[in-house]
This record gives structure tokens, C-alpha cells and sequence, in this order.
């Protein structure tokens, strides 16, 4: 019987809470927020879970054999800090933070000791993205377009820059995740940011609301990204496309259009990916088997360096090269 706590108690911990109980010998234990009675709340909806308001007094409290980390992108440091120096494998939500800097550090305690992590990059568990990469064998990629645009989240940290990181930092790094998984490294960004809306319908808006994001790829193939949260509520539009001496594939969460010359097929997968993504983290802890794990910390953390790169560049000017972790 495996024994899972919880970090943060918003939307996300629901989400990955509401899988975990639902999942044979395992046993969801520990809540903990930033205070006890947010923890009790959350805790109070599922039948083993107890709430803290101390990292250190849950892990204290009894086995935990994982951690899964749903906070938001300013709140990490301590709490991996802790787990890792505990030996106590975790899956992290991302992004792993809102710079480099603290992702370097914890990426080099995690390799020292060999601790099990995943990344909540799960768009990678889609039936989609194994058919994306099976057709691009033997193709040569030319160029990638993607992007994600919608309204902005309402939830108070994600406006601020030191809170969330920005949107490309904090959303659209999924399609840099996806650019990476199918594409391959990134080598140079070149980034334009903006604000044109949210400022003047919301206060205390310090994040862009507009990105424009070039990058060239170690494989000689061009990319382009782009976001906005400026569009009104229910809009918007997330996906990657892929240009290809085969054709085109144009992926977006729910559906994987290909097209070819004479050829035009959609594959449609509407399954449920956090759940696949649980399900490879659970049989690591089981077994010490991480190959189904398809994004862990050391992964995730050159996805942070991308991204983070685009930021440095908008604030720049300039390309900013990726140096090779
Ligand atoms: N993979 C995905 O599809 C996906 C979807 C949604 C959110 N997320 C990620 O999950 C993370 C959390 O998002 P959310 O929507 O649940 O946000 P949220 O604001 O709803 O919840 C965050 C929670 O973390 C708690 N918290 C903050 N600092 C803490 C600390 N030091 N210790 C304990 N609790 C702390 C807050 O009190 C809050 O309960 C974000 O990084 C977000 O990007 C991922």
C-alpha cells in the first residue's frame, strides 16, 4: 500500500487527489496548506487524509512513501528542498519555478540522490502525441507553429510576475514541453512580450499579456510561439503544428490532424492523460522503474531553461542562446 501526501489545496490538488484515491493500494494520508484549516478542508473529502499546516510536521507524522506538489510557481524551493533531503520521490507541478536559478539547484540535489520525480507536462501521456512521433520518423521537421491564447486565470498569483512568471513561463511552457518531446532541443530564442489589455481591466497586473516567441532548434528546424491571455473568458486556442517533408500534423489537447498529399485523417484521444501520468509515477514508486515517466525533474528543467530564456530576451532584446544542461 502506497502512501501519498499533498502540497497545496487549490484547483490542481483536487484534481490529482480525486485520481490518487481512486487508485488501488494507494492510500491518499497527508494535506498540507498555508493553514490548517485549508488543509482540513480539502483533507476532510477523502476518507485517510489527515490536514497540516507544517511541511515538516507531516513528514514527521508518518510514511510517506510520495509527495505530489501543487503550488504555485513562486512557492517552490523549501518545500523540494525538504522532500529531497527526506529521500522522498515526488511529482511536481509545472512550471518548477519562476527562474532558472532554484530549478538548477534542486535539478542538482535530486541527480545526487537519485530520487524519483516526475513533472506535470501531461500532455506527453496523449494517444496523440505517440501517433505524432510515429509519424515523424523518417520525416525531417521544417518548422513548428504553436500557441496558447485564452482569457487570464483567476487565480491572484498568476498576474503578478514574481508570482506566476508570466504566461509563457506558467501556460504556454506545455508547448514548449510538446516542442521539445516531438521536435527536439532548442538552441536560440528571440522573444517580443507586451501588455495591451488585461492591465486596464484588472489592478496589480505586472505579467505581458501578449508574447511573440522565435526559436531555433538544434535539429536546423525554425519554431514559432505565441500567447496571449488577453482574449475574453471561454476564447481561445491551444496546439502545435508540425511542418514536415511528409505533410502536416497539427495537434491540439483533444485531437491529432494529419495531413498528407491525398491523405487527410484525425485521430482523436479524449482520454483522461493525468491519469497516465499518475500511473507511471505509481509503478516507478513500485518497482524503481522510471521508463514511463515521460517528463522528470532533469527533463522539465530544460523546458524551465527555454522558457525562461524567452523572458530574458523580451526583457533584452536580444537572442538569448541555450547553453546545453
Ligand atoms: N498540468 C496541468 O494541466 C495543470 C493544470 C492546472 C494547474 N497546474 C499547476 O498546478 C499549480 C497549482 O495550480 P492551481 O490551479 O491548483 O492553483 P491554486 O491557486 O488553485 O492552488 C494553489 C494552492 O497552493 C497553496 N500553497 C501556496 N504555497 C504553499 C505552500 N508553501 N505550502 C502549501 N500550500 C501552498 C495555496 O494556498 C493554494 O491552495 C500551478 O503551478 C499550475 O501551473 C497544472
Amino acid at each position: 500500500m502506497l502512501q501519498i501526501g499533498i502540497i497545496g489545496t487549490g484547483w490542481f490538488s483536487r484534481t490529482h487527489a480525486d485520481l490518487l484515491v481512486q487508485t488501488q493500494d494507494v492510500r491518499l494520508t497527508a494535506v498540507l496548506g498555508t493553514s490548517q484549516e485549508k488543509a482540513d478542508q480539502l483533507a476532510s473529502a477523502y476518507p485517510d487524509a489527515r490536514g497540516y499546516d507544517s511541511l515538516r510536521r507531516m513528514l514527521d507524522a508518518g510514511r510517506l512513501d510520495a509527495v505530489y506538489v501543487c503550488v504555485p510557481p513562486m512557492s517552490h524551493g523549501d518545500i523540494e528542498r525538504e522532500l529531497i533531503q527526506r529521500g522522498i520521490p515526488f511529482l511536481v507541478e509545472k512550471p518548477l519555478g519562476v527562474d532558472l536559478e532554484l530549478p538548477l539547484e534542486l535539478a542538482e540535489a535530486i541527480r545526487s540522490r537519485n530520487l524519483i520525480t516526475s513533472v506535470g507536462y501531461h500532455f506527453r501521456y496523449k494517444a496523440t502525441l505517440d501517433r505524432m512521433k510515429a509519424e515523424l520518423e523518417g520525416q525531417t521537421i521544417a518548422m513548428a507553429v504553436g500557441e496558447w491564447s485564452g482569457g487570464m486565470p483567476q487565480v491572484s498569483w498568476w498576474r503578478r510576475q514574481e508570482g506566476s512568471g508570466g504566461q509563457f513561463i506558467e501556460q504556454t511552457t506545455h508547448i514548449v514541453d510538446l516542442l521539445r518531446y516531438t521536435a527536439g532541443e532548442v538552441e536560440e530564442v528571440y522573444a517580443a512580450y507586451a501588455n495591451r489589455v488585461v492591465h486596464t481591466q484588472f489592478e496589480g497586473v505586472t505579467v505581458p499579456d501578449v508574447g511573440s516567441v522565435t526559436l531555433k532548434l538544434a535539429s536546423g528546424a525554425v519554431a514559432s510561439l505565441t500567447n496571449t491571455c488577453a482574449l475574453p473568458s471561454g476564447v481561445g486556442r491551444t496546439g502545435l503544428r508540425l511542418y514536415t517533408s511528409g505533410g502536416l500534423l497539427d495537434w491540439t489537447p483533444d485531437r491529432l490532424e494529419v495531413t498528407g498529399t491525398n491523405r487527410l485523417e484525425q485521430v482523436v484521444d479524449e482520454a483522461n492523460p493525468y491519469a497516465a501520468e499518475t500511473d507511471a509515477f505509481l509503478h516507478a514508486l513500485r518497482t524503481g522503474d522510471t521508463s514511463r515517466i515521460r517528463s522528470d525533474y532533469a527533463d522539465a528543467l530544460r523546458t524551465q531553461q527555454v522558457t525562461y530564456a524567452a523572458l530574458q530576451s523580451a526583457a533584452s532584446g536580444q537572442p538569448v542562446k541555450i547553453e546545453r544542461l
